[in-house]
């Protein structure tokens, strides 16, 4: 599974380039960019082990910004524009918002760059009209907007979060059943759990080349992982013994949203869970937080800091996360970090970058490029 995986990403990434010779944009020739340290950039020094990605955003798309991206990363998701509210119709019916993100899209592969989509099927960022109406009304929505999607996309973007976020936090000890820890999103309440399943299928009839992710968040809590392990396994079983030989949802999006206390035996142990299953993983969203600063959107602005201490414990954090995440590298598929710079991420306050609000590269930057180095030291 995993060499057949790499094999698309090797292919998607050596056909950007042949389209895109002679575009290439590259760090000396965009924005003026300030001398960075002479080390190798983080996608040549992971070349062996998996692709690395960070997002991409509108303050990403110029200036020092890109040249960072375009010098270290060879994957990009898009923070905000491809998910529902960013490309789907305001009202039922309406015209689809394609622009910003196709933007994007084309900077991107321009510079090869490869792209994940993110996200179909979500409880949040998605026009209230798509889950409203009768159950027959909601199912035809979701199933024209991931066909309306991937028809646009095809052939630009290879891998998709098809449902993001679908289980719960806080579940029970000892619960056994994954369709009693479902979140009860708009698709929830019209479908049951049905939904997932559909939507996956809806995806892979709409474009069979394309990779399928369920993505989520606090798969490092045991009891999460257990479940989301338990409900991937069920439908690719039952998609299987419908005569299928690949699986329906063939890698689990780990988002890694940490902080520094985060469990390295804890993500460990997913990732063992999700090997059983014969899935890939990809680290789909990695930041690590300083210090806990709460949930979403806890603020933005240049006033984001870090003591020495906090750092040094950061960059720990992240090298020894880089160290399990080379052990594992047969059944990770990708790295992508959600944000390159303080100022900008969406937790600045918890400072949870490789970069800093004036774009210099942290402790935590150097420990991602020699993680074995960091913990020696
Ligand atoms: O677009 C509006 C803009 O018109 C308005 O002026 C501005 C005022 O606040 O808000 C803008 O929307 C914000 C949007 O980001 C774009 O900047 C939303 O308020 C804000 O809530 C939204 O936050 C995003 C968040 O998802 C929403 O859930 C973050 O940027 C984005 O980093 C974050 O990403 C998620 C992943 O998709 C899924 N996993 C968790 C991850 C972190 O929450």
């Amino acid at each position: 599974m995993k060499v057949k995986i790499i094999t698309v990403i090797i292919s998607a990434l050596l056909i950007f380039s042949v389209f895109s010779c002679g575009s290439t944009q590259t760090a000396t020739t965009a924005g003026n960019a300030r001398q960075q340290p002479q080390i190798q950039p983080l996608k040549i020094i992971y070349q062996d082990y998996f692709p690395i990605g960070n997002i991409i955003k509108d303050n990403y798309m110029r200036g020092e910004y890109l040249d960072l991206l375009i010098e270290h990363f060879n994957y990009a998701t898009a923070e905000n524009s491809m998910k529902p509210s960013g490309l789907g119709p305001r009202e039922r019916g309406g015209e689809y918002n394609w622009a910003p993100a196709d933007r994007m899209v084309d900077l991107m592969l321009n510079n090869d760059i490869a792209i994940h989509g993110h996200t179909l099927v979500w409880h949040n960022q998605t026009h209230a009209w798509m889950t409203e109406g009768s159950p027959e009304v909601v199912r035809q929505n979701m199933i024209s907007y991931i066909n309306a999607v991937l028809a646009h996309y095809k052939g630009r973007v290879f891998s998709w979060d098809v449902v993001n976020e679908a289980v719960i936090d806080g579940i029970n000890p000892g619960e056994q059943n994954w369709r009693n820890c479902l979140r009860p999103s708009g698709w929830y309440q019209a479908m049951g759990a049905d939904y997932i399943d559909l939507a996956f299928r809806t995806a892979r009839a709409a474009d069979p080349d394309v990779l399928l992710f369920y993505n989520d968040y606090n798969l490092n809590n045991p009891r999460k992982a257990t479940m989301v392990r338990d409900m991937v396994r069920d439908l690719n079983e039952r998609y299987r013994a419908e005569g299928h030989d690949r699986n329906l949802i063939e890698v689990i999006g780990m988002q890694a949203h940490y902080s520094t206390s985060v469990s390295i035996s804890n993500v460990r142990a997913a990732l063992d869970m999700f090997r059983e299953i014969g899935v890939s993983v990809a680290i789909t969203e990695l930041d690590v937080e300083t210090r806990t600063v709460g949930g979403a959107n806890s603020g933005t602005g240049r006033d984001s800091f870090a003591t020495d201490t906090e750092q040094r414990i950061q960059a720990l954090t992240y090298a020894n996360l880089f160290q399990l995440f080379k052990e594992y590298s047969d059944l990770i598929i990708r790295v992508s970090f959600w944000g390159m710079d303080d100022e900008l991420s969406w937790k600045s306050f918890g400072n949870p970058c490789l970069w800093d609000s004036n774009l210099e590269p942290k402790q935590a930057f150097f420990a991602v490029a020699d993680p074995e180095g960091t913990l020696n030291r």
